[in-house]
């Protein structure tokens, strides 16, 4: 099943998200649409707030389906070492159509749970470091416009309200 994706102005992307505590059926079909609504909306990583549901899952695949082993279910994560500083264009399904430079750290370690509960650490650098920390970011309501400079964030800011003014966002 393919979700729509909340848009900014949503308050369920500017909230924490509830962790994870059952690893059943439901979460294994919750993940497949996340994973097929994230591929639907062209995007490399998707976390749950983002089709309106408040819990600590996300799902990543930095090649968009080149490597099926690249595709990673992230739940419960954390970051628990970054390394270096690294600035680069980012941007989010939640906020279509809008870019910025945002600088993060350039090797990232997380720790996380799979679809089974079991826990694992991955470190990554470049993509899919900066992957990892925006999606946690996401389960901790927080968006990537939250690190630029306020002059920028009021500038998208105002330009949403003029899109929402229209009926076009
Ligand atoms: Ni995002």
């Amino acid at each position: 099943m393919i979700y729509p994706i909340v848009k900014f102005g949503n308050p369920v992307l500017e909230k924490p998200a509830e962790k994870v505590t059952v690893f059943d059926e439901e979460l294994k079909k919750l993940i497949d649409d996340m994973f097929e609504s994230m591929y639907a909306a062209r995007g490399v990583g998707l976390a749950a707030p983002q089709i309106g549901i408040s819990r600590r899952i996300a799902v990543v695949d930095v090649t968009f389906k080149e490597d099926p082993d690249a595709k990673l279910v992230l739940i419960n994560p954390e970051i628990i070492h970054k390394e270096g500083r690294h600035s680069q264009s980012e941007g989010c399904l939640s906020i279509p159509d809008f870019r910025e430079n945002v600088s993060r750290a350039k090797v990232a370690t997380i720790r996380a749970q799979d679809l089974t509960g079991k826990v694992f650490e991955k470190t990554a650098d470049d993509l899919l470091a900066r992957a990892f920390q925006h999606e946690t970011d996401h389960l901790n309501g927080k968006l990537y416009i939250s690190h630029i400079s306020a002059l920028k964030r009021d500038l998208i800011k105002r330009k949403i309200r003029k899109l929402v003014k229209a009926g076009e966002w």
